[in-house]
């Protein structure tokens, strides 16, 4: 359904949300709060987007100019903005706004900060948003990957910025075969 969703910004936010949730049980967490701030953080990650222009929206990153490229990447701190004014919204979702397009190798946007720096959940959203844009349909993008087509293009090309235990997990859950460098990590421990 989600694939096939008219509102693509929308569709995304939802299955971030799912699949980060998904990845969460596969680690063993169970906790009901912590998986009530996955979901909400997967659906409220991009809000910032909403200031931005359709325009570059449908531009692929290596179209933009620089200017677009920096009106883009304020989505991050703009959507940290917005849900830090609403009341009840937990630190970790505004956090996860802030820091989804972060990297663990400290080189994402916008603020390329270090590994220990990013939150748990924000890693979740972080490797559930890198898998969602490659299954899914976005507004600058028509070709979708299957599943084990999008494992494999993270575990190639995405390999230092996702945390890899995460990963690890992912690929459970689609019975993807573990590379044997993932298969000795262990599972990270409940956030809450
Ligand atoms: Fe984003």
């Amino acid at each position: 359904m989600l694939k096939n969703h008219s509102d693509l910004i929308y569709a995304h936010s939802l299955a971030v949300g799912v699949y980060a949730s998904l990845i969460a049980r596969q680690l063993g967490w169970r906790s009901q709060s912590t998986l009530f701030k996955i979901s909400m953080a997967g659906l409220f990650h991009d809000i910032g987007k909403k200031e931005i222009p359709k325009t570059i929206l449908e531009k692929a990153r290596m179209d933009m100019t620089q200017e677009e490229v920096k009106i883009y990447e304020s989505h991050t701190v703009r959507g940290k903005e917005i849900l830090s004014q609403v009341p009840g919204i937990p630190e970790e979702v505004v956090f996860a706004a802030a820091q989804h397009h972060e990297s663990m190798a400290g080189c994402g946007f916008p603020f390329q900060i270090p590994r220990f720096r990013i939150q748990p959940i924000s890693r979740l959203i972080c490797i559930a948003n890198e898998f969602c844009n490659l299954v899914l349909k976005s507004p600058n993008k028509e070709d979708v990957s299957t599943a084990h087509e999008a494992l494999l293009k993270i575990y190639t090309y995405k390999k230092e910025d996702v945390e890899l235990s995460f990963l690890k997990a992912l690929m459970e859950i689609f019975n993807y075969p573990v590379p044997a460098d993932l298969l000795k990590l262990s599972k990270s421990k409940d956030v809450a």
